[in-house]
């Protein structure tokens, strides 16, 4: 030990040896320079940026997710059938919770945006209705449009979820907008019986679209 060289400094007497830092530390070192630029470009730049992964995997999921309903058209039919199908309104919920609440309130009860729980309406007379205000937007952007924000699969889920809103008459809510319409359409006959089960085989005939 006493033969390590010693640093040239001393501070109050305390004196410090000149151990070299091992090699395979030095050399650690010097690779994460050398990998660095590799790195960043590899994960920042290009085709595998992290958020061209992330897109990828979202567009997956979603491809998972509606594979069993397949592309939806806004039709009164499709949305009159979904309408009945409480785990498809409940995704319907999850993207008004994401992307609406903000103007329509938690449960739709109206803030900057009208009230959608009661039976008046400005833009809305039908189902489709609901779709189209959603998918081009109303009032010029006061209502911003979604169609090229949410994919029709979202927009015809979160249609139904909104006009399952309807008639629940949160306490609280915005005073009335517009005008009372006629009540939803029946569901197509054979949409009653599927239900929420959407056992796959079964709920094919019924998507009528
Ligand atoms: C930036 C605020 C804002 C956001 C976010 C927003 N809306 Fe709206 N929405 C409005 C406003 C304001 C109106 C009323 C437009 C008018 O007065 O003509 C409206 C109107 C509507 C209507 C028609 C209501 C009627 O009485 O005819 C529906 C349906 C609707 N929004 C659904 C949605 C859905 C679903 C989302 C989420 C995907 C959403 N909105 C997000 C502000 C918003």
């Amino acid at each position: 030990m006493s033969e390590t060289p010693k640093t040239d400094h001393a501070y109050d007497g305390i004196e410090e040896y000149d151990n070299p830092l091992p090699g395979w530390w030095k050399w650690l070192f010097v690779a994460t320079i050398v990998i660095c630029p590799f790195y960043w470009m590899y994960y920042q730049t290009g085709q595998r940026t992290v958020a061209s992964q992330f897109e990828g995997a979202m567009a997956e999921n979603s491809r998972l997710k509606f594979q069993e309903i397949g592309d939806l058209q806004p039709d009164e039919v499709t949305l009159a059938t979904y309408l009945q199908k409480e785990n498809w309104v409940k995704f319907g919920k999850s993207v008004f919770a994401t992307h609406c609440t903000s103007c329509h309130g938690a449960k739709g009860e109206g803030k900057v945006g009208p009230n959608l729980t009661d039976e008046a309406f400005k833009h809305i007379r039908t189902l489709p209705d609901i779709a189209k205000v959603i998918e081009k937007g109303a009032n010029n952007g006061a209502m911003p449009a979604w169609g090229h924000r949410l994919q029709m699969n979202e927009i015809v889920l979160v249609s139904v979820y909104v006009a399952s809103l309807r008639g629940t008459n949160i306490e609280g809510g915005k005073p009335a907008e517009g005008q009372e319409i006629p009540a939803w359409p029946e569901p197509p006959s054979d949409a009653v019986t599927e239900d929420a089960t959407e056992d796959s085989g079964e709920a094919e005939p019924a998507e009528g679209a």
